[in-house]
């Protein structure tokens, strides 16, 4: 198989990778046979799938247009994922020009196409590090040359922390980077759950195994567990909802029922 050049030679490219699968279902292509073999693999369980991840998207966009439109000019996006259309940088920079931007993904692809996207912008880069090393992220140069943790921080946990099992501790993790960061900080986080499915869990499951199978198990959790990322934020209006009823800017109800899986939320501290 050939090697495109976006395609870092650190990478095995006959092993099918999470962010590259995502970035098939949002139409994007970096992406190889392996990963849409998977993605085609986990559709014939959940043909929805693609309706999840755009809901998710326009849910983030609509988190960041909130944060900067709260005053907030830092974002910190943990497991941003290969960059694609409307990203955190043009949606924030679009609010507010100057507005900083730090992305961070332990997936060498993500990485090496951010850096290539974001190679003009000098409020943001990005940083190959592990949301479960938080002290790795915030130590590292990038955010300490456009993170001012004594200012109120967005702290983005979009559509990753169903990717981290509970035997790795994702709430102490969460907990060290809100710990981190100023009073006022945001936390806008979404999460894979089995309520909302519009169809039974055992079927559903079947997409789950797919990622079993490529050894990056899918953590599908409840909403009360899901709520517990939160802890020590204040949630904002309205709370922890199905993606598309998060401060909608369209009718929910033209919404494609796929739309309406998982949970998003947006917390602050006090
Ligand atoms: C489904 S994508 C989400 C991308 C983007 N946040 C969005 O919602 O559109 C999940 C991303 O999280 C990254 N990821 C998973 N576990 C991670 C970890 N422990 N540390 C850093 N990144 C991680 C994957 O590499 C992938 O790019």
């Amino acid at each position: 198989m050939e090697r495109p050049a976006w395609a870092p030679r650190s990478i095995d490219i006959s092993v099918p990778s999470v962010s590259r699968i995502y970035d098939f279902y949002l139409g994007g292509s970096h992406n190889f046979e392996v990963d849409r073999e998977a993605a085609r693999k986990a559709l014939e369980f959940m043909p929805g799938l693609p309706k999840i991840m755009q809901a998710n998207r326009a849910f983030m966009r609509r988190a960041v247009r909130f944060a900067a439109g709260e005053g907030i000019t830092q974002f910190l996006d943990i497991g941003s994922g290969i960059p694609t259309f409307g990203n955190v940088h043009e949606v924030a920079q679009a609010v507010r020009p100057g507005a900083r931007v730090v992305y961070v993904d332990h997936d060498p692809v993500a990485v090496a196409h951010s850096q290539a996207v974001l190679e003009d912008n000098a409020d943001a880069d990005v940083v190959n590090a592990d949301l479960l090393k938080p002290r790795e992220i915030l130590s590292s140069p990038q955010v300490e040359r456009l993170i001012d943790v004594n200012r109120p921080v967005a702290l983005l946990l979009v559509a990753i922390l169903h990717f981290v099992e509970d035997a790795d501790d994702p709430y102490g993790a969460v907990a060290e980077l809100r710990d981190a960061l100023a009073p006022g900080s945001l936390i806008v986080l979404t999460h894979a759950s089995y309520e909302g499915i519009p169809l039974p869990a055992e079927r559903a499951g079947g997409a789950v195994d797919v990622y079993k199978d490529i050894r990056n198990p899918l953590i599908m959790r409840s909403r009360d567990e899901i709520a517990r990322f939160f802890e020590g934020y204040d949630m904002v209006e309205p709370g922890l909802v199905p993606m598309p009823r998060w401060r909608p800017e369209t009718a929910p109800e033209d919404e494609d029922p796929y739309a309406f899986s998982g949970f998003a939320g947006v917390g602050r501290t006090a």
